[in-house]
This record gives structure tokens, C-alpha cells and sequence, in this order.
């Protein structure tokens, strides 16, 4: 079935013509694209002065599109996932992340003079300012990574003032090398932090993931050597995070975004949206899960719990988008095995198979169309790599920056958009005379 953005030059007009059954008025609305403007609504009204016409109600964008984007391609019923136009299997196998990042906001795939001026303005860009380290230093020792994060990419906006000219075309570029570059060390200092680690500055003769690795593992060692199915997988894994259009982060970025203020605002409002456990934080809440099954032995009972609506959501479980199966989780499952020849199965994975075998042949999970997604697996390839539970999502949001950013950028360059600001119905009180209960006021 064709769906809104099927191609690149989608037509499909036509007019959806409707009769008012209050008024008996017929209006004309035009289809593009398989859509509706929700703002041509607003001319079917009645003849109430108050009515300011028909507002489309649509609580969490089920079905609304927010935007034209030509960035990401998605079909929730085939499985199909697609960075500007490239299969995401195609990808994950030859491309490197940093490829993908430039793809993601440039459209097509870097020259080797584009790939090679890239790599090394990112890699130059890496070093963050001194008091970066210590504003991480002031964190607790059990705070949440994410939250860290989160923090400290909102606070880079501080020491980047010129970053709100976001209208200069240079200005952003250097905006989103800084946070490519800087972003890891951030994440790598916070894990270091919680572990009572001195931070290990970056390593500029590393690659990108290796560097990220280095940062977070190094000791003694003069130069750290990556265990390079590691380095492989977690390439991968960037990759396979790295855009997935309209997501919950993404529109966060958006919305945030649309006000105009400055792109470190902006993912930082994206990595609190990822932090969820709905969203990013499910990689982090499919450990717990199997932990908390403890044996595969109790893997019916938590399944029955799940489907009476007692215990919690089969957490790894289930899409907006997709209806068939996550592609991603197909590359994840394959992954996983790589890993593991490495440093050997992980104890979860006989019960996490178990809940994917119980809950695919299982009518509640078929009828509602819950297919594992991108987190179910690979909570498990970060626990064998020793990332502590907490600091999955945090391998999620390195992910998925180079998404937001070129989503963030989309955004501003669209004429069309505008401050996000939606509509409401409103069910409160009409209005009333203001009578204070206090019997004291200070
Ligand atoms: N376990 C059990 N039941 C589920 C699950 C699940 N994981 N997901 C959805 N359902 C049920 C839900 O209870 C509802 O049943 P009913 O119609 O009887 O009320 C039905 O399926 C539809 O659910 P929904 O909440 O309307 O679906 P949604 O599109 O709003 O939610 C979701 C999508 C991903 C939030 C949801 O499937 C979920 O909570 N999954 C678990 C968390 C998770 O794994 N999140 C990661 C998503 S993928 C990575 C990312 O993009 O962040």
C-alpha cells in the first residue's frame, strides 16, 4: 500500500471532498502526497462566531506528519529502513560511521577528499575545554550517565556563544563537528567519572570508535589497541542508530529546535527524550528485564504477566512503525554472535531467545504485531563488551547524532517550518471569579 513520502516525486493528487453534516456546506481539500494540510480544516466552520474552524486531533502524531524530510525512508510493514536511499544492511556492511554521518546530512556519500577533510576536522575537534571536566567532576558517583550527558552537551552551549548565529551556514557546520567530536569524550569522561576512573584524553591517531573506545578502557597502556571485533561492532551499531526519522528524540530536537536557539540545546533536548524507557531507555530496561526473569524456566509466567497487563511491557518489544519486523534487530541478532565468539555467550541470551521464541508464536504479540526492535539484542552485546546496564543508551545517543543533527538542520533550511506549536482542545473550566482559599499569604 503506497504511503506518505513513498518517492522522492510522489504525487497523487486529488481533493477530499466533505460534507459538513452541521452546516450541510461542501468543501474541496487538496491531496498531495497522500496528504491533507491540517490547516485547511480550519475553513470548515459553522457560523458561531467563536469557531475558529477544525483543528485535526492527534495525541502523539499517530497519524500526522510533521514535516517533509528527505533524509530517512522507512517501511514499518516490509522492514525496510533506509538512509537516503541506501538499504541499512548495505550500510552497516561497507560504510563506516562517519560515512554515514556525512551522508546523513549531505545527501550523498563523501568523496575520499570530503570523507578524509571530515574525519580529520572531527578527530581535531575531539579535546573538550578543562572545565568540562570538572563540571563532570561535580556529578555524584551513581548518577545516571544519560543525565550526565544530558547536562553537559546543554552546557557546551555555554562555552559556544557564536553557535545561536545558526543561520550562518559556517557556523553550523563547526556547530555539528563540535558535537560529532565532542560528544564521545563527554560520554567517555562520565563513564570514567562513575567509576572513579581518571578521564583518558582523546587519541587522534584512532578512528572514531576506537578513540571512543580508548577513552573509555585505557590504562596504563601507551596507545590503546581496540579489540577489533569490538571497534567492528560498535561501528555497526552507530550505524544502525544512527536516523530513523520521526522518532520521539528527533522531534524533540525538532520542536526545540524550531525556536530557534542553538543546536547544543537543541540534542540536549534530544538525548532527554532518548533517555526514556520507551524510547533508548529500553536497551537499558531489556537487561533488567532478563535479569529480573533470572531463569529461562520463568519465561511463561513473566509472559503471562505481560500479557494480563500486571507486570511491565516485554521491554525490546514492539514499534510504532514497524508492523513486520525491525531490520535492525535482524543485524543486531548477527552481530550478537560475533561478539560473542569473542568473550562467550552472555547469560542472558538463552532467556532472551526464549522470550523472542514464546512471544512470536504467541496470539497476543501476533495479533497486536510486536516483533523485537533495535534494543532487544543489544543490551546483550554491550553487557559482553563490559559497558555497565546504565550506559547503554548512552551508546544510543552517540548513535544517533549525526540523525539529529542533519534532521536539525533540515529543519531550519525548510521554509515551511515554523516554532512548533501545536493546538490543543481544551476541557478545563470556563472562566470564573478568582476567590482565594488561603487564610494566610506570606
Ligand atoms: N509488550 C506488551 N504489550 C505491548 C508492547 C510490549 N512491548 N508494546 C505494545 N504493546 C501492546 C499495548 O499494550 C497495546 O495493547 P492494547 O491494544 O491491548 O491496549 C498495543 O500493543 C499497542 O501498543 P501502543 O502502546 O498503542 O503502541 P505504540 O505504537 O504507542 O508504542 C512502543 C510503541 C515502542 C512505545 C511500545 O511497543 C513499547 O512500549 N515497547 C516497549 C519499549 C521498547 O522496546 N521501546 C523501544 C522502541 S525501538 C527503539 C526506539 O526507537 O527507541
Amino acid at each position: 500500500m503506497a504511503t506518505p513520502g513513498t518517492t522522492e516525486e510522489q504525487t497523487a493528487t486529488g481533493t477530499l471532498d466533505i460534507t459538513d453534516s452541521r452546516t450541510g456546506q461542501q468543501q474541496s481539500i487538496p491531496i498531495n502526497d497522500y496528504a491533507i494540510r491540517a490547516s485547511d480544516l480550519k475553513k470548515i466552520k459553522t457560523d458561531d462566531p467563536e469557531d475558529v474552524g477544525l483543528v485535526s486531533y492527534d495525541p502523539a502524531f499517530m497519524n500526522t506528519a510533521s514535516c517533509r524530510s528527505a533524509i530517512t525512508y522507512i517501511d514499518g510493514d516490509k522492514g525496510i529502513l533506509r538512509y537516503r536511499g541506501y538499504p541499512i544492511e548495505q550500510l552497516a556492511e561497507g560504510a563506516t560511521f562517519l560515512e554515514v554521518a556525512w551522508l546523513l546530512r549531505h545527501g550523498e556519500l563523501p568523496t575520499q577528499q570530503e570523507y578524509d577533510q571530515f574525519v580529520h576536522d572531527v578527530t581535531y575537534h575531539t579535546y573538550v575545554h578543562e572545565n568540562m571536566r570538572t563540571f563532570l567532576h561535580g556529578f555524584r558517583y551513581d548518577a545516571h550517565p544519560m543525565a550526565m550527558l544530558c547536562s553537559a552537551v546543554a552546557a557546551l552551549s555555554s562555552f559556544y556563544p557564536s553557535a545561536r548565529n545558526i543561520f550562518s551556514a559556517e557556523e553550523r557546520n563547526i556547530s555539528i563537528i563540535r558535537l560529532l567530536a565532542k560528544v564521545p569524550t563527554i560520554a567517555a569522561f562520565s563513564y570514567r567519572h562513575v567509576k572513579g576512573l581518571p578521564v583518558v584524553y582523546p587519541d587522534n591517531s584512532l578512528s572514531y570508535v576506537e578513540n571512543f573506545l580508548s577513552m573509555i578502557a585505557r590504562m596504563t597502556e601507551s596507545r590503546y589497541e581496540a579489540n577489533p571485533a569490538f571497534a567492528k561492532a560498535l561501528e555497526v551499531l552507530f550505524i544502525l542508530h544512527a536516523d530513523h526519522e520521526q522518532n520521539c528524540s528527533t522531534n524533540a530536537v525538532r520542536a526545540v529546535g524550531s525556536s530557534h536557539v542553538d543546536p547544543f540545546s537543541a540534542i540536549a533536548a534530544g538525548i532527554a527524550a532518548l533517555f526514556g524507557p520507551l524510547h533508548g531507555g529500553a536497551n537499558e530496561q531489556v537487561l533488567r528485564m532478563i535479569e529480573e526473569i533470572g531463569d529461562v524456566k520463568n519465561v511463561p509466567k513473566f509472559i503471562e504477566e505481560v500479557k494480563s497487563g500486571k507486570g511491565s511491557r516485554l521491554m525490546g518489544f514492539g514499534h510504532r512503525v514497524y508492523k513486520s519486523y525491525d531490520p535492525r534487530a535482524k543485524i543486531v541478532k548477527k552481530l550478537a554472535d560475533d561478539v560473542f565468539k569473542v568473550t562467550g555467550v552472555d547469560r542472558g541470551l538463552e532467556i532472551a531467545l526464549e522470550l523472542e521464541r514464546i512471544a512470536l508464536s504467541d496470539s497476543y504479540f501476533k495479533e497486536r504485531k510486536l516483533y523485537p526492535n533495535v534494543d532487544f539484542y543489544t543490551g546483550l552485546i554491550y553487557r559482553s563488551m563490559a559497558f555497565p546496564t546504565d550506559y547503554f543508551t548512552v551508546l544510543f545517543a552517540i548513535g544517533r547524532l549525526p540523525g539529529w543533527l542533519a534532521q536539525w538542520e533540515e529543519m531550519l533550511l525548510d521554509k515551511e517550518q515554523k516554532i512548533a506549536r501545536p493546538r490543543q482542545i481544551y476541557t478545563g473550566y470556563q472562566e470564573r471569579d478568582y476567590k482565594s482559599k488561603l487564610t494566610s499569604k506570606k
